[in-house]
């Protein structure tokens, strides 16, 4: 068995994020999203992992190394754009082989691991296993229609009017019979060669294409309000741990991770929330579900139920909720006077101003 991860595509969604950084790379608990998937490939015990790589190739393949970290050995498989899940299948043929494979979508977190899905597609083997989850917002997802025995009967992109409110999730298992279903296939109207329509392909040829349905069990972190939750989920089952150094004058209050290095000073941290290495936090308050990274200042602010990425700076600003915070950022006051926001923001920011 082996895995194919896809960690190339755009991240339209998480701009202007994913202008600089690789979506997979944002960072939940302080630790980047990918990370999670690939340490639930090792331990489901497959080794042999193919990673599919897009623009921000040079920053996946700094961040994973040859996967000897993981116990993986990491093959990087280039794609030239973004065509598709089932283009990431096609262009993979020769480092899978004619093996049975688990393709995991490298922004996806799947709360609870992969090892008892695999271990059953090993036992049965279909040529095909998607695992389905019930979402409220069934349109914003690809989507599996099933009868009253439970058979898939169809799948279907994200479409304006959904046939059910079963999302697929973003681990699949296949057999090789997928080869000849992406090889089958057209580009969708969007120019993608679609996973969907291959495993449509596989359920009108009649091969065996099953799901299982599973509850709580995983997130899409492709935009910021899922990333937030995503983040929220892990601190709640953080280790809790002071490595750094607090002042006397600084409080410390439930699940809290302090990092080596951090430094905070005459502040409240309320967790859960994690401070990374070499941040300083001084004056400040850190509130529940917050992961800050390293080398960020915080100074007489308060932060909460956010995710600052690393060397970031916020001072003086009062309060940040439910925010996403980029890598060498900083927020700082206005002068007084002129009572205005000054404002230098990238292509696609988002910025909500509460005044
Ligand atoms: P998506 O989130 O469906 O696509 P995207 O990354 O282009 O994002 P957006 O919709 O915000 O523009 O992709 C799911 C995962 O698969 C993600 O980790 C990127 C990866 N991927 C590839 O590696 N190759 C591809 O051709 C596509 C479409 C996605």
């Amino acid at each position: 068995m082996k895995a194919l991860v896809l960690s190339g595509g755009a991240g339209t969604r998480m701009r202007p994020l994913t202008h600089t950084t690789a979506k997979q790379l944002v960072p939940v608990a302080n630790k980047p999203v990918l990370f999670y998937g690939l340490e639930a490939i090792a331990e489901a015990g497959i080794t042999e992992v193919g990673i599919i790589v897009g623009e921000t190739a040079e920053e996946i393949q700094e961040a994973v190394g040859d996967g000897s970290k993981f116990g993986l050995d990491v093959t990087y498989i280039p794609q030239e754009k973004p065509l598709g899940l089932a283009h990431a299948v096609l262009i993979s043929r020769e480092f899978l082989g004619d093996e049975d494979f688990v393709m995991y979508l490298g922004d996806n977190f799947i709360v609870g691991g992969i090892t008892d899905l695999i271990d059953n597609f090993v036992r049965d083997r279909p040529d095909a296993q998607i695992l389905l989850t019930h979402v409220n917002d069934p349109s914003a997802f690809g989507i599996a229609e099933l009868n009253d025995a439970g058979d898939i009967v169809s799948v279907e992109e994200k479409s304006r009017w959904p046939k059910s409110n079963l999302a697929i999730v973003g681990v699949y298992l296949f057999t090789s019979a997928v080869h000849e279903a992406v090889r089958s296939i057209a580009p969708s109207p969007r120019g993608e060669l679609e996973i969907t329509h291959a495993i449509q392909w596989l359920i009108d040829e009649r091969r065996n294409v099953r799901s299982t349905t599973v509850s709580g069990y995983w997130k899409d972190t492709g935009n910021v309000v899922d990333m937030l939750e995503v983040n929220r989920s892990v601190l709640e089952t953080l280790e809790p741990r002071i490595e750094g150094d607090i002042d006397e004058e600084s409080q410390i209050i439930g699940r809290v991770l302090i990092e080596e290095g951090a430094r905070v000073r005459r502040s409240r941290v309320v967790g859960p929330a994690i401070i990374g290495r070499g941040t300083v936090v001084s004056d400040s308050y850190i509130g529940a579900y917050t992961s800050v990274s390293e080398y960020c200042h915080i100074e007489n602010s308060e932060i909460e139920f956010s995710i600052v990425l690393r060397d970031s700076s916020i001072k003086g600003v009062g309060r940040i909720e439910a925010s996403l915070i980029g890598r060498s950022v900083m927020v700082t006051p206005a002068p007084a006077v002129p009572h205005a926001h000054r404002l230098l923001l990238g292509d696609h920011s988002k910025v909500q101003i509460s005044s």
